[in-house]
């Protein structure tokens, strides 16, 4: 998993590694720093201690062995410290945000590019809302981790225990204060963490439910206005948001005593430190102890360093804290970069269609392998190019099934499905899909203009292209009556375009890619009979050669087919022309009786 979401490190692997490298030598003048600074009390203080001490030889060098001159030396010295430290810490944020940044980056592109490949049975797998949900607020939760892990889980770690070091060389016998607390408060951390986790861990699970209520509620806005249920959605939202912050703040209840009681410890450590650090220091200086003295300015680092060891040992947990709220996330990312497209073309891939025959062979297709029934069983059919097929049966009778495994956007289960005599597992994607063109039931415009949304179809089309595609789709009257015409842009979902026109937008997108076959699947359901009847009217004419399949609620829409299929429970209840099934077959029988008796009645799905 680690090694899959690293592979997105990429171009900013330079600053990864620089991050912990400029932050290791800061801490490290960080812990020096109260080393010198004793250097240069002692200096000015015992003035007998003087030979002893480690830089005694710095005034000495320039020649006037002045007490001034050395403490301006020392005082040098450190300004030089503190400033580098500084450098280094401002260097360490600059890449570790360039890196965290770019690591977020490229780990979108990643998992948008791998969301790109998947076919229709990867993206049942995942709903859209968790897709959204991993794409943004995991991919920010890991990006803020790799910050913490690149820079605090070096920075706190290597902190600690170099000033733990540097206090047990400056002074054992005041040190072993260390020994007792830090263990004390490290389970108090660890029971700490414990706790808060599991709430995170509950809140962010409801964080994803909240996610999907309110993508579900804005996207479908109309429906919720349309059944007045404004209140209701509300109270929903509202009981998930209040759940939320329930959780939020017993969390941030137990991180808000932690805090005070962190200090209290500081304190209580730094005044243990004072008191015996000053005791030691004073029998020091009378002379009791041969070995492990202690000088005043070695008590003022003592105490410097219980801040820097204590404050260190408290941000080690809350590393390890966020690394283990973040590791959902993980999990989650790497799912989807993880995930096999179920459909690909094969190597040596058939890259010519010969015509718009169709062909399927004993086909037997489910949606997946938990699902409970097929949804197709034993399809044989064989429709030759250029026919008018007329497809129908009551709702989930499975048309739209049927023809989904036409353009290859499922596999089929067993048997197999021919287009122009070949497997359709055999041609490359893009080439059976710009021949076989499908207008989905569940058709969408992009936001754009009209003439960007046609030249999905094709995007070398010409302007006269465009005109004659919406001229054969009935939709050149409407287009032109727009101001901007062409021009005119249509909002995201095709919101400000009528379900008809949307429809037959549609279709002219599909026709501009110039198919072999072409798929209606519903896709004039919401346009009236006469429109309906011109378009129909208008393939025949010009477009004779390609085979047009067409899925219709209304018998008239494909009364005048070369063929029709009736389509019951995933299987074909029988095929013949408009007068042989009204002749032979029950269920056509009776759609006719009752679209008949409700002269021409429209039922829709
Ligand atoms: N993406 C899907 N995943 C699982 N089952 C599906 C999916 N799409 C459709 N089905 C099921 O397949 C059956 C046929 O559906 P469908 O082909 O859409 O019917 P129709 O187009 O005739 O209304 C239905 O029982 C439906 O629940
Ligand atoms: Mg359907």
């Amino acid at each position: 998993m680690i090694k899959k979401l690293m592979q997105s490190v990429r171009e900013y692997k330079r600053d990864s590694i620089l991050t912990p490298v400029l932050v290791s030598l800061e801490v490290i003048l960080e812990c020096f720093i109260p080393f010198v600074m004793a250097e240069l009390i002692d200096y000015i203080n015992p003035p007998e201690v003087l030979a002893t001490r480690a830089f005694y030889f710095l005034p000495h060098l320039v020649g006037t062995p002045m007490v001034v001159t050395g403490v301006l030396q020392y005082a040098a010295l450190l300004v030089a410290m503190a400033v580098l430290s500084l450098l280094f810490g401002m260097g360490s944020g600059w890449f570790c945000a360039n890196a965290a940044q770019g690591f977020a980056r490229n780990l979108r592109a990643d998992m948008y590019a791998s969301v790109q490949r998947f076919s229709f049975a990867n993206i049942d797998k995942f709903s859209t809302s968790s897709l959204v949900t991993r794409l943004t607020t995991d991919v920010s939760r890991l990006e803020m981790s790799y910050m913490v892990i690149i820079r605090l889980a070096v920075r706190c770690p290597l902190m600690l225990v170099s000033s733990l070091t540097m206090a047990f060389m400056t002074s054992v016998r005041v040190a072993w204060v260390f020994a007792v607390v830090v263990p004390l408060l490290a389970v108090g951390a660890y029971v700490l963490f414990k706790k808060v986790h599991k709430l995170f861990t509950r809140v962010f699970k409801k964080y994803d439910r909240l996610n999907r209520t309110v993508q579900e509620n804005v996207r479908g806005m109309r429906v919720v206005k349309a059944y007045v249920r404004e209140d209701y959605e509300i109270n929903k939202f509202n009981a998930a948001s209040d759940d939320i912050a329930k959780d939020f703040t017993k969390a941030e209840r137990v991180i808000a005593l932690h805090h005070p009681v962190v200090m209290f410890a500081i304190y209580l450590c730094m005044l243990l430190v004072a008191v015996l650090g000053a005791i030691v220091v004073v029998r020091s200086n009378a002379g009791e102890y041969l070995t492990g003295t202690l000088t005043t300015g070695g008590l003022m680092s003592m105490v410097t360093y219980v801040m820097q060891i204590l404050m260190s040992l408290n941000m080690v947990s809350m590393c390890v804290m966020m690394i283990a709220m973040s590791s959902a996330s993980a999990d989650r990312v790497t799912e989807v970069l993880n995930e096999e497209p179920t459909i690909v073309a094969p190597q040596d891939a058939v890259m010519h269609v010969e015509d718009g025959s169709i062909q399927f062979e004993d086909v037997t297709f489910r949606y997946s392998s938990e699902a409970q029934k097929d949804a197709l069983t034993h399809i044989n059919l064989k429709i030759p190019s250029g026919a008018v097929v007329g497809v129908l049966g009551g709702t989930g009778s499975a048309k739209t099934t049927l023809v989904q495994l036409i353009p290859r956007l499922y596999d089929v289960t067993e048997g197999s499905v021919k287009v122009g005599g070949v497997d359709v597992r055999n041609y490359d994607l893009q080439v059976l899909r710009d021949k076989v063109a499908m207008v989905l039931q569940k058709n969408v415009l992009f936001s754009g203009t009209v003439a960007e949304n046609l030249r999905w179809g094709n995007p070398n089309a010409t302007d006269e292209e465009l005109r004659q595609a919406c001229r054969l789709a009935q939709a050149d009257g409407f287009v032109e009556s727009f101001p901007e015409g062409y021009d005119r842009f249509i909002d995201q979902g095709g919101v400000n375009v009528s379900g008809g026109q949307r429809q037959r937008l549609c279709i002219a997108r599909a026709l501009l890619k110039n198919p072999k076959i072409l798929i209606l699947d519903d896709s004039t359901s919401a346009v009236d009979t006469k429109t309906d009847a011109l378009i129909r009217e208008g393939f025949n004419a010009y477009i004779p050669e390609v085979t047009k399949i067409i899925i219709a609620q209304r018998i008239a829409s494909v009364q005048d087919a070369d063929m029709i299929i009736m389509m019951d429970n995933g299987h074909i209840d029988a095929v013949g022309t408009h007068e042989e099934l009204l002749a032979t077959n029950a269920i056509y029988q009776e759609v006719y009786a009752s679209q008949n008796k409700v002269n021409g009645g429209e039922s829709h799905e």
